[in-house]
């Protein structure tokens, strides 16, 4: 006996992680030395290049990821290139559980890929890999494509989010990448939640790009051996996501505004929760910028909040003039826990036909918070900003597919049970006027 407890204590010793400090954890909560929460971005062109991150715990100091074109047979390994990974510790805040309070996060930037091709992937430290993932690599041509838009996922993330990150690509297994606008956990710093919002989405997020927005739950007051610090941005954001840096901005917006153009499509992502002035240069710059057949913008806080009506918003003063005389096209929002898609008439110009098609406002929400639509302030949003609200809904959990093909862009926004509730194209001609198609919804 005596032999077998010096046994066992020994072997705890050895133990990364001591089995009596994660008691009541989740296993999918615990740090380990194999790679998990693994996270592909973009990152540079991304036709060429793709960016991956990972957890340890933090026995792994070096570590590592491979690629190499995807055959159809196993030996495609034999051809794959090795990348050295940085590596950052994370150490959580006072409330972070014992086992996880010092992770490690490794992340690569692949580049020299080839364009429109299937690439295989793994990550670890040379002993303990991850499996083989693969991923499409875009082309450099302006060809069709489709994505993922979701609203805020932010509560019950594991038990009741999960369901529609998985019916959506179940729906749309060949998304080029997932849009999160925003409030993707509850409290910026909790490690738990995180862990709820990569287990939700599994090896969806390490097979599809993930575009992350900030919201406001990704800002919270920091609490550091019994001292409170300023709200902030989540101490998780940096190293679990490895994002482009728009060296023009204050360092404070590093890594949650930035711009991808994929396949001609331009998608700019803001951040709606501080420095929006100096972000309202930065989209009138970009919205500028190249000669883009659709521009996608998004952020946070809706322009038109359906829930909320009138009340004062930054997005809706600051943002909105330059997003409708830029021309941008399609603006994906969260935030409000209620569904609406409505548009704006165009302003580019002063002599625009007064109902001719400006932008296409949504807003929706993947999680199981739930409000309620202000059908009084959606109508003072029409008197005043011209808005006509085409569909509202409430007390739905939805994700949203948008094909992009040419001159035509196709909306459609599906509940958690994959059906289709609201479907909408925009076509576009080479002067730029556009006009909104109905998709007849029983048709599909
Ligand atoms: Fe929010």
């Amino acid at each position: 006996m005596k032999i077998m407890v010096g046994l066992i204590t020994l072997l705890c010793i050895a133990c990364p992680t001591a089995a009596h400090e994660t008691a009541g954890a989740r296993h999918w909560e615990v740090a380990s030395p194999d790679p998990d929460r693994i996270f592909l971005t973009f990152h540079g062109d991304p036709a060429t290049s793709r960016a991956v991150t990972w957890r340890t715990d933090k026995s792994v100091a070096r570590a590592y990821a491979e690629i190499a074109v995807a055959t159809h047979a196993p030996s495609f390994p034999e051809a794959a290139r090795r990348y050295d990974a940085t590596t950052e510790a994370l150490t959580l805040d006072d409330n972070g559980k014992p086992f996880n309070k010092t992770t490690h996060y490794h992340s690569v930037v692949f580049n020299e890929l080839k364009p429109d091709k299937l690439y295989a992937y793994r990550v670890g430290d040379g002993k303990r890999w991850s499996e083989w993932i693969q991923f499409r690599t875009a082309s450099d041509q302006a060809e069709p494509f489709r994505f993922l838009y979701f609203g805020d996922a932010q509560n019950e993330v594991h038990s009741k989010w999960s369901r529609v990150i998985r019916m959506a690509h179940r729906t749309a297994p060949d998304a080029s990448f997932a849009i999160h606008a925003g409030d993707l956990v509850d409290q910026a710093h909790a490690d738990h939640e995180w862990a709820e919002w990569m287990t939700a989405g599994g090896h969806l997020h390490a097979e599809t790009a993930g575009v992350p927005v900030m919201g406001n739950h990704e800002y919270g007051k920091l609490m550091l051996d019994g001292q409170e610090h300023p709200r902030r941005a989540s101490i998780h954001w940096r190293p679990q996501f490895t994002l482009p840096v728009e060296e023009s901005l204050p360092e404070e917006l590093h890594e949650s505004v930035y711009t991808i153009v994929y396949q001609g499509v331009q998608v700019i992502v803001l951040n709606s929760i501080t420095k929006v002035e100096e972000q309202a240069v930065y989209l009138k710059q970009k919205l500028d910028e190249g000669n883009y057949r659709w521009r996608v913008v998004t952020f946070h806080h809706p322009v038109f909040a359906p829930s909320r009506g009138e009340k004062q918003s930054n997005t809706r003063d600051k943002w909105k003039p330059i997003l409708e005389k830029m021309g941008a096209d399609l603006v994906l929002q969260g935030h409000d826990h209620t569904y609406a898609r409505g548009q704006t008439p165009r302003r580019s110009t002063d002599a625009e036909p007064k109902d001719a098609l400006g932008t296409v406002y949504v807003t929706s929400v993947s999680g199981p918070k739930m409000y309620e639509i202000d059908q009084e302030g959606l109508g003072q949003f029409q008197q005043q900003h011209g808005l006509v609200t085409a569909k509202t809904a409430e007390n739905t959990q939805f994700f949203q597919v948008i094909d992009v093909k040419g001159g035509r862009l196709e909306y459609r926004a599906y509940t958690a049970t994959g059906s289709l509730y609201d479907a909408v194209a925009i076509e576009k001609d080479e002067q730029g006027n556009k006009q909104l198609i109905a998709i007849p919804i029983g048709h599909e």
